[in-house]
């Protein structure tokens, strides 16, 4: 196999912003499909993908399903949705590239990795931020052990996105709050229908992926909802999981999308260990910072970490999120060509998303401490086989 046909499901931002960009110039791939519910979408993507006349446009992801010109479907809709269709896609005999979060529930887990064990198609969850240079560089002084045991890892996500929280059901027009009394009929989107501390995947991937390490026990607490910033959407303001791995590090993870967040930097991280620590920068004009228990460190020193990768090809650069975006893709073909799992796989996909459905859970039930489970195969549960 030397090309890979794909169907691209959910023509908003996502999609017609990054996806079919990216999919239409990365050797190896042709879009064959678009679909979305919402018909008014479809010429806005067929505009992009190079040559529409061979490209299917479908309102029904089933049709996707069924047209044999597809290979492997590129998943780009809601979250609410978005783990099981990808396991209908793979059961189904679709290859999946899914956008996160992996999963909405634990029974979504488990239906991912089952369709994944028992198709031996391959899955790859579109986490971009575990590919950033900075992950690689903590990675690397976790691993040759200059930060000691770390004790507390902390990750936060805190995007003000109300003006993409509404959408016109028929033209697909994208607004805020302040624009529902001009569109009484305009539904919410995904950044609504979901509490904000299911979007952890950001947070929990690149942390997990620096630790070599899965979460084990989590505890949720949240604001109240509607939002107190804005009383049009109705979702928490800040959402809260304090988390322990299965090594031993306590994680403490914080998602937002309704309230006011200073624009541009809208993540931080955190590695605090006993041989020293590591953060994020707080504001865009700081820098990340490290400190060294052993080097005689009166403070902590700038480092000029980013994003970007400094070891980034051509093809990389502008594809999105400090040039991450591309990876995913690259990663995914060049599975799918090769016929097996790609490095990220369907276990730690979901070890990005079942700690964070369940600190939503947690929430929900007086935030009581849940355990979570372990989806790889083992003595007590064989390849395939239901838990
Ligand atoms: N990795 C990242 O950095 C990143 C960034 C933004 C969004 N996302 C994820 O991407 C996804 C899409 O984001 P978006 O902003 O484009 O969302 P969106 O809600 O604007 O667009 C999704 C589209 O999917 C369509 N859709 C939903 N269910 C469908 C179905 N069953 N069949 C056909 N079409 C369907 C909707 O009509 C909508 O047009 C979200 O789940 C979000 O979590 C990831």
């Amino acid at each position: 196999m030397d090309e890979i046909r794909v169907g691209v499901v959910g023509l908003g931002p996502r999609a017609l912003g990054t996806w079919i960009p990216l999919l239409a110039r990365i050797p190896g791939y042709r879009i064959t499909a678009v679909c979305d519910r919402i018909e008014a979408l479809h010429q806005a993507a067929l505009s992009r993908v190079g040559d529409p006349t061979s490209v299917h446009a479908y309102s029904d992801y089933d049709d996707v399903f069924q047209d044999p010109t597809v290979d492997a479907v590129a998943l780009t809709i809601r979250s609410r949705d978005q783990g099981r269709l990808a396991a209908r896609a793979l059961e189904a005999g679709k290859h999946v590239h899914a956008e996160v979060p992996a999963a909405y529930s634990v029974d979504d887990c488990w239906r991912l990795v089952l369709a994944v064990e028992r198709s031996g198609l391959t899955y790859q969850l579109a986490e971009q931020t575990r590919y950033w240079g900075f992950v690689d560089a903590w990675r690397g002084l976790v691993s040759s052990g200059r930060l000691g045991h770390v004790t507390l890892a902390e990750g936060q996500y805190f995007h003000h996105y109300t003006e993409g929280m509404f959408q016109d059901p028929r033209s697909g027009e994208l607004m805020g709050p302040d624009s529902i009394p001009d569109h009484p009929d305009a539904v919410p989107t995904w950044a609504q229908q979901m509490p904000p501390i299911h979007y952890l995947p950001h947070e929990l991937s690149p942390m997990l992926r620096i630790l070599d390490d899965r979460v084990t026990e989590v505890v949720g607490m949240s604001t109240g909802s509607p939002s107190a910033a804005n009383p049009r959407i109705a979702q928490a303001d800040m959402q809260v999981a304090l988390m322990r791995t299965g090594k031993g590090t306590i994680l403490r993870m914080a998602a937002s999308f309704a309230q006011p967040h200073p624009p541009g930097n809208w993540h931080w991280y955190q590695l605090i260990g006993t041989g020293g620590r590591v953060e994020w920068s707080r504001t865009n004009r700081d820098r990340p910072k490290v400190w060294l228990a052993d080097a005689q460190m009166h403070d902590l020193a700038d480092v000029d970490w980013r994003y970007e990768r400094t070891d980034a090809p051509v093809e990389a650069r502008g594809s999105g999120h400090g040039d991450a975006d591309y990876y995913t893709h690259i990663s995914f073909r060049d599975a799918v060509f090769a016929g097996r799992q790609p490095p990220f796989d369907i276990y730690q996909a979901v070890d990005t998303a079942a700690p964070a459905v369940l600190a939503a859970q947690s929430m929900a039930a007086g935030s009581g401490l849940l355990e979570v489970p372990d989806f790889r195969p083992g003595p007590a549960r064989a390849v395939g086989q239901a838990p």
